[in-house]
């Protein structure tokens, strides 16, 4: 049984399926969501859509500004920090993190990726002492839902050491100081109607188990 305090019912929700139409990890994504809001009648939720509204790369000034303290800021490095600022700022006002991804040519979608290098900041969700790292998004649950083509992606599996979709955000995450990473797994999407609704459906089974599991 997993508590979590009564503000616990801000959602950031991604998306980064580059399909609008008939995309898997939208759908699932859409269960979720309408899962949180029975949960939790109340809840706050924020959607960013990394396929449709593009996250800027992070480009030399960027990466400048990131390690340079704020009051030694230029006007240059300000202003290549906004979108920086303005998705932390997003996820750090959000109590729990939904990702919805496909797995592209075994790994994220670079759009998801671009959002990833923007989030990840030293000083601002993590922090490094000289010898250690911390994570400084601490409080949070992340949910992940992934859509694969292909099956085979779980432990054992005959793809598994090809799955750098999941083991890589959860330990993305995980870096970032998140709680919990929970992931559904939706794999061999590009086969049969029947094998995909069935798999819809335990992945649907899944996310209930999990909110029930979360108590405010
Ligand atoms: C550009 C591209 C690359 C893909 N690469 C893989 C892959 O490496 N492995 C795999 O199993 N499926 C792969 N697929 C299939 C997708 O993972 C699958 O169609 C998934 O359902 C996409 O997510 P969506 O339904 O939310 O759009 C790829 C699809 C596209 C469009």
């Amino acid at each position: 049984m997993t508590t979590l305090p009564p503000s616990s019912y801000h959602l950031l929700r991604i998306d980064s399926s580059a399909r609008v139409q008939g995309s898997h990890s939208r759908e699932l994504g859409d269960r979720f969501e309408r899962a949180w809001r029975e949960r939790f009648p109340n809840a706050k939720i924020t959607h960013r859509d990394v396929a449709m509204q593009t996250v800027t790369h992070i480009e030399n000034m960027t990466i400048a500004g990131m390690f340079t303290p704020p009051e030694q800021h230029n006007a240059e490095m300000t202003a290549a920090l906004v979108q920086s600022d303005t998705l932390i700022a997003e996820l750090k006002a959000a109590d729990a993190l939904l990702i919805t991804v496909p797995m592209y040519n075994f790994g994220i979608p670079s759009s998801l990726k671009a959002w990833i290098d923007q989030i990840t900041r030293i000083g601002h969700t993590f922090s490094f002492d000289g010898s250690n790292f911390a994570g400084l998004l601490k409080g949070k649950k992340a949910y992940i839902v992934i859509a694969y083509g292909a099956g085979g992606y779980a432990a054992g599996g005959g793809f598994a050491a090809a799955n750098f979709v999941e083991p890589y955000l959860k330990f993305l995450l995980g870096f970032l100081g998140f709680d919990e990473v929970i992931t559904y797994n939706d794999e061999a999407t590009n086969t049969n109607p029947a094998g995909i609704a069935a798999m819809h459906a335990a992945i649907a089974s899944q996310m209930d188990a999990t909110l029930e599991g979360v108590r405010t």
